[in-house]
């Protein structure tokens, strides 16, 4: 099973629990429940996808003890009334029915019960606080705000959060207990006690929120009351063999006084004798930079050390996660380091991941691109997206289906709303076929992959899954309304891209201004013509040699590194534009040593994940990138390029200038066949600027909708 990965695929037991392997997906806030915090079919499918896939246990994220009150998000599970057991039963019997089994958390956000906030009610917590929260407009784009700012009411906010009552404290651990209950009596086959990422608990376990001088504040053993009296009231509504665990934060990144490795060490073990069957290790690291640390960390296996150093305090099981992919996540157990390994990304972005793993059939897995889009979702309270698998929250609008009639389905540009178009309705049994007039297959992915080497695995992905399904390709060939007219499809989907555009510039035409798209041509295997002009002669002379063989020297990673030797940029570069593209090719560029400058007049990468634009910007920052925003463009001189802000004109030197600009539509194509066969779609940047994501989900429509 699952070649040399092995011991991830042995049963294990939490408590009195025997889960068949030792994958469970981490709890996710999905915001796919409706508002009244009842079961609805959404739901179920995604859970339901998800057991299928393989994964011994599935943890749904977040049910709130107190619904309607104290949520994170404004669409939660609720546990807060026995109205809420039927629909549990029915969710957890079709977990159970596809092979898997299912825990939901015990929650309460406290100090971050946006939807508390949102409504002008008072928020809880562990002591008395004044409302932060401006931390999470950095870098947030002026179209964000308002989205942000609509899931609140008219009525002002309060600006504080009251500390709880000993009353309350004991008010709380009642329906903490009862939620317990509820769960039990649906068939869930375990509890999470949610004692981790700022909400109610931790709240009383850091020291960051908890400044009580009562018997809750202080000392570890006193900031643990709570939880602990928590534990105990569970205990005797469940019973000592249900399976009762808790997440934890090993630790909490980059908050002052915050919860430490050494605070966890000391209260492991008292968790574990106040009768919990689990630890799952988890960090938490605020808004702002440091959510790239913890919940949801950026850096593979960012906390794993923290689940090793508790697993050295206790006997019970420990659930360690944080970007582990299967195969880490086997030598992790095989080492004794963690006993279960929680993944949520990657079984969203592949609900099938355990099993395509046990199968030994990591090529067919959809590799998670670390974009963010999935968890930026609940801070406009939208249902969670995954960008490189349409189907998820949408599992039964997007499913699969085999096609009634198979049939002759042309495919126009293979980026990534292209190839997922084809790869869709070849998996629904048409005929497909892709053509390009590129040289290789990916489009606009090519360019994304030169900047992030996990759009560049999806990438692959893609490919590989085209060759698998036996998709035609057709390279170098442009599709004009005459080849239709050969072929006779009997659908077409043209994906063939946008059309990239500057701004008008005075001295744009300068021979050291380059257009993002000459940048393109450039680093693409197409260095003669305008992807030339940065070239010397002896440059030149030697591309016109070597040409026949560019499409195969020029690979993504040969790229990266030939560029890291030689690349016709100067030293001083001025990027003109700072949307994704700018900002990524900034990127790039200063990792090649170059000096890199942005100007942008609106936002900064503003198509970028909040989530993950604010990791991304200061990590730019921070290679000594300048970035500028809200700036009215001057023209390009011999000093360099001018611009001018409510401060005033300026210039900034530079050798090089890109000017990246944006992408229109580019329907000529569409509108010129689509009256010469049955059924025409057109998809991704080719219609509007839709990204990856966009293009994705797109494609797979477009492949579906094919009758
Ligand atoms: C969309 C999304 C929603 C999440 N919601 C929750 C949640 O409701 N409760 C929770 O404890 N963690 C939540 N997390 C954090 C995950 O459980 C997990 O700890 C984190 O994503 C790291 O695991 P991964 O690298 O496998 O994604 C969420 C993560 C994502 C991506
Ligand atoms: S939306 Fe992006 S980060 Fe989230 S699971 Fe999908 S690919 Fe990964």
């Amino acid at each position: 099973m699952g070649g040399h990965i092995r011991n991830i695929f042995s049963p294990g037991f939490i408590g009195k629990m025997e889960l068949k392997n030792r994958i469970i997906m981490a709890g996710m806030g999905t915001s796919l429940e409706p508002e009244d915090g009842t079961v609805d079919q959404r739901t179920i499918d995604f859970y339901a996808e998800r057991a299928r896939g393989g994964a011994a246990l599935l943890i749904v994220g977040v049910g709130a003890i107190d619904h309607p009150y104290g949520l994170a998000l404004t669409n939660q599970l609720g546990l807060s009334d026995d109205k809420y057991v039927p629909g549990l039963k029915v969710l957890s019997d079709a977990i159970h029915a596809n092979g898997a089994k299912i825990a939901i958390q015990l929650h309460h956000a406290g100090k971050v019960a946006m939807s508390d906030f949102g409504r002008g009610i008072d928020m809880v917590s562990a002591s008395e606080l004044s409302a932060g929260g401006s931390e999470i407009l950095q870098d947030m784009a002026s179209t964000e705000i308002p989205r942000l700012m609509q899931q609140f009411s008219k009525k002002p906010p309060h600006n504080t959060t009251l500390a709880l009552s000993k009353e309350q404290i004991k008010d709380y651990t009642r329906k903490y207990a009862e939620a317990a209950g509820r769960c039990k009596k649906a068939g869930l086959d375990g509890v999470e006690i949610h004692a981790a990422h700022g909400y109610l608990i931790a709240n009383f376990l850091s020291p960051h929120t908890n400044k009580r001088t009562d018997e809750y504040g202080g000392e570890v053993k006193n900031r643990t009351r709570f939880l602990l009296e928590i534990i105990a009231a569970v205990r005797e509504k469940v019973g000592r063999d249900y399976p009762v665990w808790c997440r934890i934060d090993g630790q909490e990144f980059e908050i002052e006084d915050g919860i430490t490795i050494d605070d966890t060490k000391q209260l492991a073990p008292m968790l574990e004798a106040a009768g919990v069957d689990a630890l799952h290790v988890s960090g938490y690291g605020g808004f702002r930079r440091s959510f790239y640390h913890a919940p949801i960390c950026q850096p593979e296996a960012h906390l794993v050390g923290l689940a090793a150093e508790i697993k050295k305090t206790v006997k019970i099981p420990v659930i360690a996660v944080g970007r582990i992919d299967a195969e880490l996540g086997d030598r992790l157990i095989r080492d004794g380091k963690a006993d279960f390994i929680a993944m949520a990304r990657a079984i969203l972005a592949d609900p099938e991941y355990p099993n395509k793993v046990a199968a030994g059939r990591q090529d067919d897995v959809i590799p998670c691109i670390q974009c963010y889009n999935c968890a930026t979702q609940a801070f406009w309270n939208a249902p969670v997206f995954c960008a490189v698998n349409p189907a998820a929250g949408k599992e039964a609008e997007l499913r699969i289906e085999p096609a009634g009639q198979p049939k002759k389905v042309l495919v126009i540009g293979s980026g990534p709303g292209g190839m997922e178009a084809a790869i869709v309705a070849a998996r629904r049994g048409h005929k497909v076929a892709i053509y390009d007039k590129g040289v290789r297959l990916g489009g606009a992915l090519v360019f994304a992959s030169m900047a992030s080497e996990l759009n560049e695995a999806f990438l692959y992905y893609l490919i590989r899954q085209v060759k698998k399904l036996g998709i035609e390709v057709h390279l170098g060939t442009e599709v004009t309304p005459q080849l239709i007219d050969e072929i006779k499809p009997d659908a077409v989907i043209v994906a063939n891209g946008g059309i990239l555009t500057s701004p008008d510039l005075p001295g744009k035409n300068r021979p050291n201004v380059l257009t993002g798209s000459d940048f393109r041509k450039m680093l693409a295997s197409n260095l003669k013509g305008e992807g030339a002009r940065m070239l010397t002669w002896w440059q030149k002379m030697a591309v016109r040699i070597s040409s026949p063989l560019l499409p195969y020297l020029i690979t993504i990673p040969n790229i990266r590194k030939i560029s890291r030797i030689w690349l016709p940029i100067g030293k001083r570069v001025v990027i003109v534009g700072g949307d994704i593209a700018g900002v990524e090719l900034a990127e790039f560029l200063a990792d090649r040593g170059r000096q890199v400058t942005v100007l942008e007049e609106k936002d900064l990468a503003a198509e970028m994940s909040i989530a993950r634009r604010w990791n991304y910007l200061q990590h730019l920052r921070e290679m000594g990138v300048t970035l500028i925003k809200g700036v009215k463009y001057g023209e390009i001189t011999d000093e360099g390029v001018s611009y001018s802000t409510k401060k005033g004109s300026t210039v900034v030197p530079a050798d090089t200038v890109v000017i990246t600009g944006g992408i229109a539509a580019n329907t000529a194509l569409y509108e010129a066949i689509k009256a010469k066969v049955p059924q025409t779609f057109i998809v991704g940047d080719c219609r509007e600027l839709r990204l990856i994501h966009g293009s994705v989900e797109d494609g797979c429509r477009a492949a579906l909708a094919i009758q």
